[in-house]
């Protein structure tokens, strides 16, 4: 059996924060922010919204397109480092019920930005190995819980969202994910990091209290990481596979950066109409922006079945990953 990305679909919250609105909350300005990041604005969610809300929004897009039922689910896993709650239940048990899918295995992963590769690998790993057949995956992410709109180095960068995607099994080999790299090295884990509240630093008073719970990022370092990282990495599993870039039809990094994504693109010598762009109008939603992005060339007609997206992100721990993912959907 081979494991195949059967549908996509995605969510974001109503309410835009646009860099002049940012620009009021701290010291910047929607030139430093275009220049540096290439965001405009980005998605919150209201105080009622939480994560698993935006998830199962986007999950019932991605089941409805998928043609399956959802009683044919047979896990649940979910990318997030903004969890409904910290220690448990796991957003995934949380997103089943409210889909109303029960007695189906569901847990989260943390992987930052890299999670949707993650879920995607650990979704084909299960159906290769003939345990499940339709896994649902999630990245999904109320960021702005987790951010201090006091610190401009890091609010300006982040949104909220979700993305899903249902991987089913199949014998076409022609629709088989052909290859996912994912990685870690957490020598690097404080370049980002939510410093309080774990067994780390239990303590609210211990590292800037509150505030403790918040995003801390080496920004300049990571990105210089990011760039090196990605590249290489991206250019491993098109090696391994023998494939070129010519045979990709679009370039679905991780919106981060628009610089990281431009830098990792010309490295790769990729046309700029086959990258996608959605840094832009969502920021950074970590690990929603691969799905969320999937789904706008979705929505907007482009990807059609049999198109080999590239998959690449990085992000907190540290981690990466790549992925060749033909589109199998309709
Ligand atoms: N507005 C105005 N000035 C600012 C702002 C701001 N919002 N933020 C920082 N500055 C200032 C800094 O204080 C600094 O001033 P100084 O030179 O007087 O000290 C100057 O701008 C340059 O700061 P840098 O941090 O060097 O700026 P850089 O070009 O690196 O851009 C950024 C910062 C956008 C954060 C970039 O480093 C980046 O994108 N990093 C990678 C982020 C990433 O990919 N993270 C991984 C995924 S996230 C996850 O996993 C959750």
């Amino acid at each position: 059996m081979y494991a195949s990305f059967r549908s996509i679909g995605a969510y974001v919250p109503e309410n835009v924060l646009t860099n002049a609105d940012l620009e009021k909350m701290v010291d910047t300005s929607d030139e430093w922010i275009v220049q540096r990041t290439g965001i405009h604005e980005r998605r919150i969610a209201s105080d009622e919204e939480t994560t698993s809300d935006m998830a199962v929004k986007a999950a019932k897009l991605a089941i409805e397109r998928s043609g399956i039922s959802k009683e044919e689910i047979d896990l649940i896993v979910c990318a997030t480092i903004s969890p409904d709650y910290f220690n448990m239940p796991s957003t995934a048990a949380i997103i089943g019920d409210k889909l109303d899918i029960r007695n189906v295995a569901a847990f989260d992963i943390s992987a930052a930005c890299t999670g949707f590769i993650y879920v995607l690998n650990i979704a084909k790993a299960f159906i290769e190995s003939g345990m499940k057949k339709n896994v649902l995956i999630i990245g999904a992410e109320k960021m702005s819980a987790i951010t201090d709109f006091t610190d401009r180095t890091t609010c300006i960068l982040f949104g909220d969202g979700a993305g899903a995607a249902i991987i089913s099994a199949t014998d076409k080999k022609e629709d088989a994910i052909i290859d996912v790299h994912m990685s870690a090295d957490g020598g690097y884990a404080d370049f980002l990091m939510t410093p309080n509240g774990g067994t780390g630093n239990p303590h609210m008073s211990e590292v800037g209290g509150e505030a403790g719970c918040f995003i801390k990022m080496r920004g300049n370092e990571t990105f210089k990481l990011a760039v090196r990282t990605l590249t290489s990495d991206v250019e491993k599993i098109l090696k391994k596979n023998n494939i070129t870039s010519e045979d990709i039809k679009f370039f679905v990094p991780h919106q981060a950066n628009y610089r990281i994504i431009h830098a990792v693109g010309k490295a790769l010598d990729m046309n700029n109409d086959k990258v996608v762009l959605t840094v832009g109008k969502y920021g950074n939603t970590s690990g929603a922006s691969i799905p969320m992005a999937i789904n706008d060339i979705y929505e907007s007609g482009r990807l059609k079945h049999g198109d080999i997206m590239l998959l690449d992100a990085f992000g907190g721990g540290l981690t990466w990953g790549s992925a060749l993912v033909p589109f199998a959907g309709k």
